[in-house]
């Protein structure tokens, strides 16, 4: 479901053009005090001192996110001038901003109009670049709006569609500095609110339409839109064959065919450039298996593949972007369903990586597709595996729905995963990966146990994947409590840990370029 917004950068190194720009909307900030900035205060100039009226009459504070809409100012082209408080702007960081931002989009929403200016240059700082700023409003704005329609009749009758009242679908950011850098940045901005548009919808369509073959068709679909961008198909019956028991031992209870799903995008000058390798846990729906779940809230396990969907919408981007790195995207896909076929708590499978493992819940099932996965990428030498999965019940309870779980056995790469989240608020938070961990998985009969204990089950799930990647730098990313949100406004998909993930790739691109 895209509903289109675009994005613009207009220069407006002249004071005049404030007033003489026509917009549905013309978006300023004014600070504690109600002191206005630059632009306001142009404005201000031009109609004869309205904006400083209504900010006395509502006795305005200044304070962030306080918003006051005028309607047909005089003496000015645009149609509406919005007025948002930006509190302290040296207290302006990433986190205030983004409150901000949001704020007033949700203003937005209340106007009749398509068109709307921002003028952003204000609200720059010492923390905050004015590029940060493009890309992330950007971003955020186009976010703000989603929805998941496509199962609603409503949405596909044309003519209930065109009753519909307009909102803001075209932004331009009016700015004086000249610099060829803030198009890219919101080029960049747009890519990743796409990306993640995709990542929601997939998350969101339930595991009667989404199943491994699903996501296999969007992949290929995907493949066919890039000319730089492969995909290959493994399916179940060749996984067996290669040895993969510990993935098929999840994917044999479903008719469903399983599927190793790989996308290989070469964007760099030298096509044999070691990949950044990114493995998308898809378990298109987890029922627990034969270990299986309370019917409480089950229906949340059809989200069982965002870590698929963050892959396939992150690989859009690098696409979009033409980032100039090799990307390798890896989806582990089945189906964790009890049946006559499968797998029963006891039984022993033997890895592709040749360990055994007694599975002793089979509810603990996206390790199992995903330590065969983690050991199929060995053969592209990847620069760097990040697998991402929504793991653990208990990484919900230990950080709850704000910060990302993540292991590693290679700290540089952790901190640079730690820095890219911080920077665009996709936060996530390293827990400890000590031997004391894997010990709870030691198992009397086979290499390994699948589970390990009561304590500490998002670091023994990391710990037991860290069997499976000794060979290269690795870290891996817990969303259980991330990408999605199962009540309040944003229920559904959130796109998470997209924005982590292309702002950490971004940064590896230009470090290349
Ligand atoms: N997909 C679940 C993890 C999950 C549960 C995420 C609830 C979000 C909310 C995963 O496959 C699972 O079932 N994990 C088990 C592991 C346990 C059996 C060791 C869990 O977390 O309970
Ligand atoms: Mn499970
Ligand atoms: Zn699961």
């Amino acid at each position: 479901m895209s509903d289109s917004i675009t994005f613009s950068v207009k220069n407006a190194a002249k004071n005049t053009t404030f007033s003489h720009t026509t917009s549905d909307c013309i978006v300023v900030f004014y600070f504690e005090k109600a002191k206005l900035s630059p632009e306001a205060r142009h404005l201000d100039a031009a109609s004869q001192g309205e904006l400083k009226k209504i900010l006395q009459l509502e006795s305005a504070t200044g304070k962030a996110e306080e918003c006051f809409l005028l309607r047909a100012p005089s003496g000015i082209k645009a149609h509406r001038i919005l007025l948002v408080g930006a509190g302290d702007p040296d207290q302006l960081d990433a986190r205030a901003l983004k409150k901000l931002i949001f704020a007033l989009g949700a203003q937005l929403k209340a106007i009749s109009g398509t068109h709307v200016h921002l003028c952003l240059d204000a609200l720059v700082n010492k923390q905050i670049p004015a590029t940060w700023l493009a890309q992330h409003s950007a971003q955020w704005l186009a976010t703000q709006n989603y929805e998941f329609k496509t199962y609603k009749s409503d949405a596909h009758d044309n003519r209930k569609k065109t009753t519909a009242r307009k909102h803001p679908t075209r932004y331009t950011f009016l700015t004086a500095k000249n610099s060829a850098e803030l198009p890219h940045a919101v080029r960049i901005g747009a890519s990743i609110a796409a990306g993640m548009r995709l990542t929601r919808d997939l998350g969101n369509t339930p595991g009667n339409d989404c199943h491994p073959s699903y996501l296999a068709a969007q992949a290929r679909k995907l493949a066919n839109r890039f000319p730089k961008l492969t995909c290959k198909i493994i399916d179940e019956k060749e996984m067996r064959t290669i040895g993969a028991g510990a993935f098929c031992a999840v994917a044999q209870g479903s008719k469903q065919s399983g599927k190793l799903i790989l996308l290989h995008y070469k964007g760099s000058q030298k096509r044999s450039d070691s990949p950044y390798t990114f493995v998308g846990k898809g378990i298109t729906f987890d029922t627990g298996g034969i270990s299986i779940k309370p019917s409480q809230s089950m229906e949340e396990m059809k989200y069982d593949m965002c870590g698929a969907a963050a892959v396939l919408g992150l690989l859009q981007i690098v696409n979009e972007l033409a980032l100039p790195i090799n990307v390798t995207g890896v989806i582990a896909a089945a189906e964790n369903m009890p049946s006559g076929e499968a797998t029963r708590p006891g039984d022993i499978v033997t890895t592709l990586s040749g360990k055994t493992v007694e599975i002793l819940n089979t509810d603990a099932e996206g390790r199992l597709v995903l330590c065969d996965a983690l050991t199929y990428v060995e053969r592209f030498h990847p620069k760097i595996v990040v697998d991402i999965a929504t793991l653990t019940g208990a990484c919900v309870v230990a950080l709850g729905h704000h910060h990302t779980g993540m292991l590693s056995n290679h700290q540089p790469l952790a901190d640079q995963l730690l820095a890219s989240g911080l920077q665009c608020t996709d936060w996530a938070w390293q827990l400890p990966l000590t031997e004391e961990y894997t010990k709870q998985l030691d198992n009397t009969v086979a290499d390994l146990s699948n589970i390990g204990g009561r304590t500490g089950g998002t670091i023994t799930a990391g710990a037991f994947l860290a069997e499976f990647t000794k060979n290269y730098k690795w870290a891996h990313l817990d969303i259980a409590g991330t990408a999605w949100l199962a009540s309040g406004a944003k229920q559904g998909a959130t796109g998470r840990p997209v924005p982590l993930l292309a702002n950490y790739l971004i940064g590896e691109a230009k470090l290349t370029r």
